[in-house]
């Protein structure tokens, strides 16, 4: 028995995520969890809200509320729409919750101790108005380059020029508009992560087995010389993890905050802490520390691109830099972007469909087949409506929906609602059996490489094997001559939709577990023996006949679908 601990990453909590953020992350995630629960294997699959930051403080006042009474209601609306997607986290934590902040607390006094902290005094722009310290972003003015009245103060979007912001003419608050703004000195804590170039640089030249697409970007900001510059790990909020060194004050630090993306990754941990301490658990150390039990986990993380820089270098660099046996990742499996109809998905402009949508109008697995089979592996993929009705319809309806539907039915009006005897197997058979054990055996292979679309691609072949073998066999006509060979036909029918409710789990678990219950198989268990897998359904074993397993897209439910997500999300 392996252990497996395996972490997405972890949502913004303002907002509601869309299909792309899903796939790139969460999603693959669960696959990768439940083919290893399926396994047989020990896993702990752990998620959060990401809750710090500016971002979460302007959408709390958006909305009217206090920030921890808007995050608090944010991470149960989080969770329940990760449920709706069958997402099985072991815990789906808080990055602000007590655990994250005394493990925050304590790395940043590790780092320190490790003289890997310096103090830096620098400059920002104050609003009066707003009573805070402005991040660049939130800062807009006119452009110097190009004239734009709504450049911000890290960029202008015009004309792409790279600013400071005390660049921009005329600067006003984005938040409030006000233009009593002032610059103010303001000490930070940084992260000297530069002197830890060699030995990520090193750690990252041993992972030949990571995706092209996680290595190459690491790379890119190691070399680059601008990537791994220190970084500025503390912020002039009010919302976040106070900085302390340890559980010690940290002096002319009062009043400041760990800036997001120093806490967030270390929620991955404080995650673990709070399935312990929510019963869940009993021992969160021997997953995490390699002096407690962790050197025998394999550790595997999900993430889109965008977060491979934070993953590769910047968190192990808090990790390596504590000089304390924490685990670092194994593996990192990252994905490109899902883009929507002709453009992309966008939080910001609520183009495209989020979670909460996707729900109200398919089932879990509909979304959860059609996004893991397009999944963003090598290259950016694209939803589209048409594609999306004809793949589902295609793959759930038409080869497991019909295959399923026809053998049972067929089995229920001639030989009644239990496995029906028959005889031996002839040659057909067992070249059926042949075939589903080169492919079983390659889904697995593809499954243990996190190679997600080259596993959908063998669960739909190892279905369509089925459908060809039930119209090369066609039991029906050969009933009128020979039923006890349709029986056999039909006998090994069943067990197939059986094998199916097993295999087809951690893609689609909703119907997976309709086709175990159909055939009497309650228990999961992976056809570790196939040929003993395929005599699970024994003579005379009743079933049932499962109704309407996936209905087909219509026409008319497309064209109103792709009207009502045309536009942008109110
Ligand atoms: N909240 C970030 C995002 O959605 C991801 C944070 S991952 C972590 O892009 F490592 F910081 F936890
Ligand atoms: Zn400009």
């Amino acid at each position: 028995m392996k252990r497996i601990l395996i972490t997405s990453a972890i949502p913004y909590i303002n907002g509601i995520k869309h299909l792309g953020n899903l796939v790139g992350s969460q999603l693959p995630a669960d696959l990768f969890a439940r083919y290893h629960r399926a396994r047989g294997n020990e896993v702990l699959f752990l998620c959060a809200t990401d809750e710090h930051g500016t971002p979460a403080e302007l959408a709390a006042a958006k909305a009217g509320k206090p920030v921890e009474e808007y995050c608090a209601d944010m991470h149960a609306v989080q969770a329940k729409i990760a449920e709706g997607f069958r997402l099985s986290f072991d815990h789906f934590g808080r990055s602000s919750s007590a655990q994250n902040k005394e493990l925050t607390q304590y790395f940043a006094g590790c780092l320190a101790d490790q003289g890997l902290i310096a103090e830096v005094d620098e400059q920002q722009v104050y609003s009066h108005a707003d009573g805070r310290f402005l991040p660049d972003r939130y800062i807009e003015g006119t452009c110097p380059n190009c004239g734009y009245d709504k450049a911000r103060g890290d960029q202008c979007e015009n004309c792409t020029k790279q600013l400071e912001p005390t660049d921009l003419i005329e600067p006003r608050s984005a938040v409030s508009g006000s233009t009593d703004l002032e610059v103010r000195n303001t000490r930070h804590l940084y992260l000297r992560q530069s002197s830890l170039r060699q030995e990520l640089s090193d750690w990252i030249a041993q992972k030949t087995d990571w995706p092209v697409l996680t290595t190459s970007i690491a790379k890119k900001w190691l070399n680059d010389g601008d990537g791994l510059q220190d970084r500025g790990i503390t912020r002039d909020l009010d919302w976040g993890v106070p900085v302390r060194r340890g559980n010690a004050p940290w002096p002319g630090m009062e009043g400041k905050v760990f800036y997001v993306w120093f806490d967030a990754p270390i929620e991955y941990i404080a995650s673990a802490r709070e399935w312990v301490d929510a019963g869940k658990g009993d021992d969160w150390q021997r997953w995490w520390r390699t002096d407690k039990g962790a050197e025998d986990v394999r550790y595997v993380q999900f993430m889109g691109k965008d977060n491979v820089p934070f993953h590769t270098l910047s968190f192990p660099a808090t990790i390596l830099g504590s000089r304390e046996p924490w685990k670092l990742v194994d593996y990192i499996k990252s994905f490109n972007y899902l883009n929507y109809d002709g453009g992309q998905f966008s939080t910001s402009q609520g183009r495209g469909i989020f979670m909460d949508q996707a729900l109200e109008i398919l089932p879990p697995d509909y979304w959860r087949w059609w996004l893991l089979s397009h999944a963003p592996e090598t290259s950016d993929s694209e939803f589209t409506w048409d594609n999306f009705q004809a793949d589902v319809n295609k793959d759930l309806a038409d080869v497991l929906g019909n295959f399923v539907s026809r053998v049972t039915k067929f089995c229920r009006s001639k030989f009644g609602e239990t496995v029906p005897e028959g005889g031996g197997y002839g040659p057909r058979e067992t070249a059926l059996i042949a075939d589903l054990q080169n492919r079983l055996e390659s889904y697995q292979t593809h499954m243990e490489a996190v190679e997600v679309r080259k596993s959908a691609a063998e669960l739909r072949a190892i279905w369509a094997l089925g459908n060809e073998y039930l119209q090369a066999a066609e039991p029906w006509a050969v009933y009128k001559t020979n039923p006890e060979e349709a029986a056999t036909i039909i006998r090994l029918s069943l067990n197939l939709i059986g094998l199916y409710g097993q295999i087809s789990a951690p893609f689609i678990p909703d119907a997976a577990q309709t086709l175990r219950q159909a055939m009497g198989q309650t228990d999961p268990l992976w056809p570790e023996d196939l040929n003993q897998a395929l005599t699970r359904c024994a003579v005379g074993d009743a079933f049932n006949v499962p109704e309407n397993l996936f209905g087909k897209i219509t026409d008319e439910q497309r064209n109103e679908w792709s009207q009502r997500f045309s536009g942008t999300r109110p």
